[in-house]
This record gives structure tokens, C-alpha cells and sequence, in this order.
């Protein structure tokens, strides 16, 4: 008999548990949570509709295929509809490809400032994280291919980054691709896509479907504004689409999820006005940065912006929370000396670039 507790496997413990964007100060009525790019202008009210239209029916299992909403994207997106897959967020793809690619032995390759749940994918299937260094808050195609080893087995690259919102451009991407071996997995994690319009830009499924090693994820987290619902998905070659249908929960979207997902994509409009919303306010707030005499990286793109305030991170977080406002602490990032703000509304902004001026003025 072996009278000790249960045990997780080797490296569970080492895990730092995901700390997501905090939305609460005691005392405070009316907090401006900048802290999780969300969507700044809230859900399509067509997605909402479609969220309440499913209530009475949630005694039902949802569509396992989710074959309505990968038919939507499919068309939405010119993608092949065998080639989705959708997740609980793209979180739960993100977690599945690692579960499937990576374990023991093996090595997960990632930037410097990259996302945070790579690294608790790799440690939760067991296999090691490893992080390539970055130029100038930039993930660089040179140190990730000098970081690969024979153990390598999966590339994690968030494009456009989160939290810097940097991005590498599609020629970059390319050369990254061609520098690693064939059994190499490269996951381009496209969270941020809908909110870039540049031209040296692109999401990556054209790689996807020229090589079978590519992988490209999305969420409707972000510029759809529906994080609530957790849903995410992904753009695969055949054979490792496949592979996720075995692992994935077999109903790990939920029915009402599925269909604001669908409504969402047919709301044309409303991307179109979150896509302007925040095109116009990331300028706008950039430019209020640079006045200040701030620093924020050139030419940073999605819903967000990384500002730097070195040595004052602790004084000015304490000083906008006395108003009210809630921002990303990013020191977990390695970023110790920075603050992540989400573009939020019109009355946000204009609220948290003057509460910046009073700081940097008093
Ligand atoms: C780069 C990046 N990837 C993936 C995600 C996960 O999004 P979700 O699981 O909500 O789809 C996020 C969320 O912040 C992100 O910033």
C-alpha cells in the first residue's frame, strides 16, 4: 500500500498559472478594464442575438463538427472548410497542438516576449520550453533558427505579438519557415490579424496550405469582441487537422458559442466599424504617447499598445488605478519596465491619456 497523495507528473508543479487581466479595484463604481484586450466596442449585436436565440435549447449537445461555423469561416476567409478546426479559444488548439506534438524530451521554441500560454503548454505536456532572444521588443528569425536543436519540435510564433505588437513581416515569416527542418512544427498565432493592414503583412494561410508543417490560429476573442464565449480556431494541413479531431474534446465549443460565431462573421459591419474604431484610436493614443515623451514600439500594430516607463511601472500602475483604470502589468513578459494598455473606447482613451499627462506633467 502507498499511502502518499496523488502526484502530478514531473514539471506540473513548476507551471506559473496563467494570471489573466484583472477588471476589479475596491471602491471603484465605474472601472475602465484596459487590461485583457477585449473588443473595445463590445459584442456585434447580430452575435448577441443568435447567443440569446440558443437559450432554450442548451438542454441539447452542441454540433460536435461544428460544421455551420467552419463552413462560415471557410467562406468568410477563402479557406478550405477540412482545414478548420475550432477550440474553447484558441487557447484549447494551442494547447492541443502541443499536447499532440510535444512531450518529454522534447523541445518548444518561442521568443523572448512572447505569449504566455506557450510556455504553459510546453511545461503541461511535459516537454521543455525554450526561448529565443528578441531584437528591439521584435521576435528575430535569426536567433529562433539559432535556437533550434535536434529536439526541437514545435516554433510558437504570435504575429503580430501580444504584448509588444510587433510583428514580423510575410518575407520574414517566410524565412523562418524555410531555416527549419521539415518536422518542425511552426503554429503562426494570429490572434490580432483582423486589426493589421499592412502591406508587408499577412496571416499566414497561404503557408499553411503550401507545406504541411504550418499552422495558423485565430480567435473571436479580440476584434469579434466575444472572449466571453471562448472561441477560437485554427487552419491546418490535412493530416494535422486530423490529428486534433482525435484529441479535441468532442464537444469543446459550445452551442452558443457556435452560433455568435456565425452571426458574428455575417456582421460585416460591425468588424468593419471595430477595424476603424481601433485604427483610429491606436494612432491617436501613440501619438499621445510620443507627446508625452514616451516610448512605445514603432510601427506596433493590434488593439494594444506596450508603453515603456522605466524605473515608474509600480507609481504610474498605483496612479492610474487611483482613477480607475486597470492596464497590464507585463513584468511576467520579462517586460518589468512597461505597461500594456488596451485601446478601449473613445471616453477610455481621452480618460487614460489625460490621466498619463497629469503624471508625466506632475
Ligand atoms: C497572441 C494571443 N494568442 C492567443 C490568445 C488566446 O485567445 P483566446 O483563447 O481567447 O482565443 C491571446 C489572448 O490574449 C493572445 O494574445
Amino acid at each position: 500500500m502507498n499511502f502518499t497523495a496523488p502526484l502530478p507528473r514531473p514539471g506540473i508543479m513548476d507551471i506559473a498559472a496563467y494570471v489573466g487581466g484583472e477588471a476589479k479595484l475596491p471602491g471603484v463604481a465605474r472601472v475602465m478594464k484596459l487590461s485583457a484586450n477585449e473588443g473595445a466596442l463590445g459584442p456585434s449585436p447580430k452575435a448577441v442575438a443568435a447567443y440569446q436565440a440558443m437559450s432554450n435549447d442548451i438542454h441539447r449537445y452542441p454540433d460536435g463538427g461544428h460544421s455551420h461555423l467552419r463552413h462560415a469561416l471557410a467562406e468568410r476567409w477563402g479557406l478550405e472548410f477540412e482545414r478548420i478546426v475550432c477550440g474553447n479559444g484558441s487557447d484549447d488548439i494551442l494547447q492541443m497542438l502541443t499536447r499532440a506534438y510535444a512531450g518529454p524530451g522534447d523541445e518548444v521554441l518561442y521568443t523572448e516576449h512572447g505569449f504566455a500560454i506557450y510556455k504553459i503548454a510546453a511545461q503541461s505536456s511535459g516537454a521543455t520550453p525554450v526561448e529565443a532572444k528578441e531584437r528591439d521588443l521584435t521576435a528575430s528569425v535569426d536567433t529562433l533558427l539559432a535556437a533550434v536543436t535536434a529536439k526541437t519540435r514545435i516554433v510558437f510564433l504570435a504575429n503580430p505579438n501580444n504584448p509588444t505588437g510587433t510583428y514580423l513581416s510575410s518575407d520574414e515569416v517566410r524565412r523562418l519557415h524555410a531555416g527549419l527542418p521539415k518536422n518542425v512544427l511552426l503554429v503562426l498565432d494570429a490572434a490580432y490579424a483582423e486589426f493589421v493592414s499592412r502591406n508587408d503583412y499577412d496571416d499566414g494561410s497561404a503557408l499553411v496550405r503550401e507545406f504541411d508543417n504550418v499552422v495558423m490560429t485565430r480567435t473571436f476573442s479580440k476584434i469579434f469582441g466575444l472572449g466571453g464565449l471562448r472561441l477560437g480556431w485554427g487552419y491546418f494541413p490535412p493530416a494535422i487537422a486530423d490529428v486534433l479531431n482525435r484529441i479535441r474534446g468532442p464537444f469543446n465549443v459550445a452551442s452558443p458559442a457556435l452560433a455568435a460565431g456565425v452571426a458574428a462573421l455575417q456582421d460585416r459591419e460591425f468588424m468593419e466599424l471595430a477595424r476603424r474604431h481601433n485604427d483610429y484610436w491606436h494612432d491617436w493614443f501613440a501619438q499621445e504617447i510620443n507627446k508625452l515623451g514616451l516610448s512605445a514600439p514603432a510601427r506596433a500594430v493590434g488593439n494594444f499598445l506596450l508603453v515603456g516607463f522605466p524605473g515608474k511601472v509600480p507609481t504610474v500602475d498605483a496612479f492610474l488605478r487611483g482613477k480607475g483604470i486597470i492596464v497590464r502589468n507585463v513584468a511576467s513578459y520579462g517586460l518589468p519596465d512597461h505597461l500594456r494598455i488596451t485601446i478601449g473606447a473613445e471616453d477610455e482613451m481621452r480618460l487614460v491619456a489625460a490621466a498619463l499627462r497629469e503624471f508625466v506633467g506632475g
